[in-house]
Formats: C-alpha cells, structure tokens, sequence
C-alpha cells in the first residue's frame, strides 16, 4: 500500500469561514494511489466509497456507497429525490473477454416528466420552487441498476454506511451550517424542510453541531432491506404521493411505479490521440463537450498556452457554437431526433467556417433559423476508480441547491425541481439566455435537457482521466477546460482543476471568465475586447469577488499511478485514496 500526500498546508478554517483569498495554500492536497481512489465534495462520502473498496468492492459498489452517502451529508445536491448520470468504465473487471464488455457505458436516471403536466402547463409559473417543480426521481432506480449490471457488493452493505451517518449523524462543516441557516430563513412556505434541517426553537447551525436525519435512516433502511421498489411502489412512494397531493405537485403512483433508467452508449470522439466519453442525450453537455473538441482539434492550443487571448477566444468560439445547437436539437430522444452529426469531425469542420481568429463571433449569426426575443444551483460530481481499473464518473442533482425545498412528510429526502430544466415558454427564446425551443418542451414521460457531463478520457484503450462538474450551462465549460488543460498543457490534475474557467453558452452573448477583473489578467482581457468578446459573470461572486465555476472532483491516472485532486471551489471536499 502507498499514498503519498503532497505537503501543501491547508487553512481549513479560514478557507471555511471566509472563501476569499485563495492561495496556492488553499489548494487540497493531492492524494497519489494504487488500489483505488474517491474523489468527491464531502469528506465523509469519501470515506464512505473507500471503506466500500477497503471490503473488496469494485467502484460501481463505492460509488453507489458515495452516492447514498452525499444523501445524507450533502443535502445540497446529493440525493435520493433527484437523478443523474453515471458513466461507468468496466475497466478489467468485466470479467468477460467480449470486447463490448469493456466499452463504457452511461447508466442515466435523469427524472421524467409527470403524466399530469402538458406542453403549456407552466407558461404563467414564474416560482422555481415548490411541489410543481418535482419531476419523477431517478436517483433509486439508476443506482440500483448499476448495481444489478456491476456490482459486487450486496446492495444493502452500500447503504449501510449512509444509514450511519443518517441515524448517528455528522458533524456540518461551515459550509453546510451556513446553507441551512440560509434556507431555513427563506423556506417558511416549507414547513417540514425547517423540521428535518432546522436546529430546535431555528437556532442556527455552526461548524461542528450534528445533524441527525433519522427519518431519513428510515427510508434509506427501507431501500437497503426491501431494493429499490421501496421507493417507487413501496410505502416511501405512498409518502411521496400524499406529498405531492398535499402541495399540489404532479406526481403520481403512476408516475413512480413506470419510471426506468437507461444503460445508453455514450458519446465518444477522439481528440490528439485520446478517445473521450461522455454521456448522450437526455445530457447535452456530453454531445456539447464532443463538439467543442472536435472544433478545437482543428488548432494546436499548445502554441498558445493555456493563458493566451487565442486559446481563450477558441475556447470560447467552440462553446458559443455547441451551445446554439444544444439550443436548436437537444431534447430526450425519445421525443426528438437528436443529430447524429453533432459530435462528427465533419460538422465540427463546417461549423468553424465562420469562425474568424480575430474576431469574436456574435452569437445572433449562428441562429438565423432561431426567432430571439429581447439559470443558483447546485449538483455534484464525484470520482472513482478502483484496484481493478474499473471506474465511475458520476454526477447527479436535485437542480437548484436543496432542489424544490420540499421534503418529503416523515420520510427525510429533499425533492428536486428539475422541471426547470425543461423549455417553460414554448416559443420563447431570448438573448438573455432563455431557451422556448420544441425539442426540449414539456411532455408526460419526457426527460428534460441536461448539461451533466461526467467524462472519461482514455488513451490506447487506457483510462487517463475521470471528472466531472456542477455548474449547470456551465459544466461542459468546465469539463471542456479541465481535459483541454490534462491534454493540450500538459497540466497535472492539481492544476488541471486548480486552472481559472472559461464559459460561453451561445446567449447570453457573453463570454465569463472565473479571474474577470484580476490585474493580472488585465492584458488577455483587453486583448479578447479587441476581438470583440463581451465580458459578464453570470453567476454571483463570492467572497473575494471572483466567481467559482464548477466543482471538478477528478482523477489522473498517469504511469499506472493514480492522482486524486478535489475541487476547493465548494467546499475543501476530499480525495481518499490506499
Ligand atoms: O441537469 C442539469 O443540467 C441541471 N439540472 C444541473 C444543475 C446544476 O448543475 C446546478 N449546479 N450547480
């Protein structure tokens, strides 16, 4: 056994309490392993998928131990009442030697539409929270078929642990303490989320007090003794029913006893000798992200480095150009006719003829067909592979953080509020970034849009990279930097992850960067102005008035070793590894 932890100092507290200055000094360390490694926002579901490896469990067991686990420790994003989607590399665990065997697949559990909404039902809904906004829960389901297509493990052992920490609890971090008291000011309309995640008499949360669900360990024991048809026609989906009854939510018994998740084929494209996959639609930050590189592919970025005007305008004009064909195709295939070209060479090709190196394109020119009239969330991404090379790229959301703030009556799990992923106004697509077109508007049964984009890179059949993001438009962004920074620069996976972010979605015609403003990088700045690229942050700045883009938990394998980086961008998180 080895691990090697690099000596970078880590100022846990200050980071926690004030995320301003970030520092080298901030960066968490980088974990080196040979028999297995998680990488995930919580230090505990950490530990949770590396005791599941510890006990001779592949990492389909640990990740679905991770998965349980950021449930309970991350109400944030983790979940049980969301969906998502899991990548898994077999790696030499499949233990067969048909070759289709060893391909990766996308186990995706994205949430469904209920049967009661129609095309047009939200059109005067402007609240992106509450019982309307709950779409049918994957999380169950996809995890559970992981574990039928590749685990080893008995499934109630990958429970256990997140029963644990629900019934005994855990300490919150300063993090964590600062959301809920957050919530539990804004929720009145929600009584039962101040009951599971309010403190007696709403004293506020600090660093360090436990958090005891054990509702929560009841469900969760539920689902480990009696699977998952516990929750979608068991006494939990009876629950979930009343609840939605008692709001006015949508979901029926219906809707949960017919939900399924998919095994799909990933997208896959090669890039300077590396094969990358990601996954298919429902997400189109998979197709997004195949699309970006196929463009880039076409400049050597190397010459420029990663801190040039002309890599960042390429990055840029890839993304703008991937985002409006998300816009114009994306939608469930079941539904829609996703474009097969989309992640084709030949398309990357005809799509950067009007891409100029001096000039930043503007993003009304990519829509002529488009009619323009004049996204705070949160999801999370964890990494694993184990001592077999098998491995798990997984990311999963309840959409915005604590999703739709409804918590189901005496059964401990936040829902999500993924119909805000769908088009609401049918029609309606506008240069601020709102999106009405028809391939991704409402249906009973229809899986709405994703941008979640777990990835594998892999070279001469050898996985190389495992990451992954939050971040929403953003995640194929952050995804298309951290590979662009492990294959093009050279990067390790610190600074693959540590490197500042680059995000373009096409409209709002804006080109965000996570260090806009930082003097030392005034002159790239100025230089992207004289090309004419717009500046804005969407996204609201944090402490030291910089925006933090993604949460990349990823893993490097280089040279038969293993490296695990976290992403400090959330919370200090932890990569575990032996
Ligand atoms: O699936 C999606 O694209 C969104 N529901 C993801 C939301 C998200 O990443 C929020 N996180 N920061």
């Amino acid at each position: 056994m080895r691990l090697t932890i690099c000596s970078l100092s880590f100022s846990v507290l200050l980071f926690h309490l004030f995320p301003s200055k970030v520092t080298a000094d901030d960066f968490p360390p980088i974990v080196q392993s040979d028999r297995g490694m998680v990488v995930c926002v919580n230090p505990e579901a950490s530990d949770a998928g590396l005791a599941i490896l510890k006990s001779g469990g592949n990492a389909v067991d640990a990740a679905i131990a991770v998965a349980f686990a950021l449930a309970v420790t991350f109400p944030e994003a983790g979940n049980i009442g969301g969906g998502g989607f899991m990548m898994v590399w077999p790696g030499n665990s499949a233990g067969s030697n048909d070759p289709k065997n060893a391909q990766p697949v996308c186990i995706e559990y994205r949430e469904t539409c209920p049967a009661a909404v129609g095309r047009d039902s939200f059109i005067k809904e402007f609240r992106q929270e509450g019982h309307h906004t709950v779409g049918v829960p994957g999380t169950v389901r996809g995890l559970a078929l992981a574990h039928e297509k590749y685990g080893k493990l008995p499934w109630k052992n990958l429970i256990a642990p997140a029963i644990q920490l629900a019934r005994e609890g855990f300490p919150v971090d300063a993090v964590l303490a600062a959301g809920l008291n957050r919530l539990n000011q804004q929720t009145q309309a929600f009584p039962e989320f101040r009951r599971v995640y309010g403190k007696a008499n709403q004293v506020p949360w600090k660093e360090g007090d436990l958090l005891v669900q054990p509702d929560l360990a009841a469900t969760l024991t539920a689902i480990a003794t009696d699977g998952p048809d516990a929750f979608y026609t068991g006494a939990i989906a009876q629950k979930l029913v009343a609840e939605m009854q008692a709001g006015g939510g949508y979901i029926s018994s219906e809707d949960l006893a017919n939900y399924r998740a998919n095994i799909r084929q990933p997208v896959h494209t090669t890039y300077r000798n590396h094969d990358v996959y990601a996954p298919p639609p429902p997400s189109a930050g998979g197709t997004q992200l195949i699309e970006c590189l196929n463009i880039l592919e076409q400049y050597d970025l190397s010459k420029s480095g990663p801190k040039s005007s002309r890599t960042a305008h390429l990055l840029a004009e890839a993304m703008r150009r991937a985002g409006a064909d998300r816009v114009r195709h994306q939608g469930d295939p079941a539904f829609t006719s996703v474009p097969l070209q989309l992640t084709t060479k030949e398309h990357a090709k005809r799509v950067s003829q009007s891409l100029r190196m001096d000039q930043a394109t503007r993003s009304e020119e990519l829509a002529p067909d488009l009619k323009l009239s004049d996204e705070p969330p949160s999801t999370t991404h964890f990494s694993v592979v184990d001592g077999n090379g098998m491995a798990v790229a997984n990311t999963y959301t309840l959409q915005n953080s604590y999703g739709s703030r409804v918590v189901v009556r005496g059964a401990g799990f936040l829902l999500n509020n993924e119909m805000t992923d769908f088009n609401w106004r049918p029609g309606v697509t506008s240069r601020d970034g709102r999106v009405g077109t028809e391939p991704n508007v409402m249906a009973p049964g229809k899986r709405m849009v994703s941008s979640q984009c777990p990835t594998f890179v892999a070279r001469d059949g050898k996985l190389r990279l495992v990451t992954g993001s939050p971040g929403g438009r953003t995640i194929p962004s952050t995804v298309l930097c951290v590979v662009v920074n492990v294959i093009d620069f050279g990067m390790s996976v610190r600074d693959a992850v540590d490197a500042p972010r680059w995000h373009h979605q096409w409209f709002p015609d804006r080109l965000q960067f996570e260090r806009l403003g930082d003097p030392a990088y005034a002159t790239l700045m100025n230089e992207l102005r004289q090309m004419q690229h717009e500046f804005g942050n969407e996204v609201k700045q944090l402490g030291d008035g910089y925006r933090r883009q993604g949460d990349a938990h990823s893993i490097l394998i280089e040279n038969g070793k293993t490296f695990g980086a976290s992403d400090w961008r959330r919370t200090r998180g932890k990569a575990a590894g032996w």
